[in-house]
């Protein structure tokens, strides 16, 4: 009964702390089976969407060696992810304020070969730090490189939930069913949900869902939830050109409004799962 008082004052408050979450469990990741799905907009937008119910949000860049949140931002970060995996500062060092959408972000290196390849202890070693530096959050939302390489597997394993990214592209529903298989038979969570980007219309994106769903449902046993659909939408590119997030420049178009419905259902969802895990005593 307390534990539900405190996961409902976490959810009613706007000074809400990530402490009322299980160790951990306010990570979201992003990911994609084919690369170029939109997964660095979207996770821009989930960020900016959250920070605007009154969360306390940080983006973290976690596509190490092809980062590019901070050039979809328009930044010029002074510290970034190099900084920590070369031993120069701890990670909540290279945290760094985008007072324009109202969160942090923590900036990858694009082109840098040791981010990419890491070896698997300093990678673990980043998200042990990662984890610890959420308790300071309400949500962290991980933007992932596509595929499901060690990286991947890795900070998808650590997230609660896992937003899988498609469009209604016959290869990319493919390779997000490719994901889901990959990423089960890897002991990768199987917490994950589906994201469909750049539907035509929702009749559309909902045909695409069916469409995976069908396939997880009758060959691996699986049924992942749609979180939710982003339609095509032109401001988006125009928003990207113009290197400022989309709910800055055109909060109210097509997109912007499915990315606030995804980033109330994802934050529900992830309370509902605390929630459960604290009642089982796993917290
Ligand atoms: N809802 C949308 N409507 C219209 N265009 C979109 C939409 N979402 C994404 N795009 C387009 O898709 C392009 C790719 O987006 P983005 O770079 O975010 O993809 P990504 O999945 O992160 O790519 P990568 O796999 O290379 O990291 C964007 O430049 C944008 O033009
Ligand atoms: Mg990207």
């Amino acid at each position: 009964m307390a534990t539900d008082t405190k996961i409902a004052q976490s959810i009613s408050s706007t000074d809400t702390s990530g402490s009322s979450f299980p160790r951990g469990k306010n990570i979201l990741a992003v990911a994609s089976g084919k690369g170029g799905v939109g997964k660095t907009f979207f996770s821009i937008s989930l960020t900016h969407a959250l920070s605007r119910m009154g969360k306390k949000v940080l983006l973290f860049d976690g596509d190490l060696g092809l980062a590019n949140v901070d050039v979809q931002l328009g930044l010029m970060p002074k510290r970034d992810l190099n900084d920590v995996i070369r031993g120069r500062l701890s990670l909540d060092k290279v945290v760094q304020r985008y007072e324009d959408g109202g969160f942090d972000i923590i900036a990858g290196r694009s082109g840098q070969a040791s981010l990419s390849a890491l070896p698997s202890q300093r990678l673990a070693m980043l998200r042990d730090q990662l984890i610890e530096l959420a308790d300071d959050y309400d949500v962290v939302i991980i933007d992932l490189g596509a595929g499901v390489d060690r990286t991947v597997r890795m900070f998808s394993a650590c997230a609660t939930r896992t937003l899988l990214v498609s469009t209604d592209e016959p290869t990319s529903l493919t390779d997000a069913y490719a994901f889901i298989k990959l990423g089960s038979a890897a002991g990768m969570s199987k917490n994950v949900s589906v994201v469909v980007n750049m539907a035509s219309s929702k009749t559309e994106g909902e045909k695409t869902y069916k469409t995976l769903l069908k396939a997880c449902e009758n060959f691996l046993r699986l049924s992942p939830p749609l979180a939710g659909m982003v339609r095509q939408d032109p401001k988006v590119k125009e928003t990207i050109r113009h290197q400022t997030p989309l709910l800055t420049r055109s909060p109210n178009c097509d997109a912007a409004g499915d990315i606030e419905k995804i980033a109330q259902y994802a934050y529900k969802e992830m309370v509902e799962e605390a929630k459960s895990l604290l009642k089982a005593g796993r917290g």
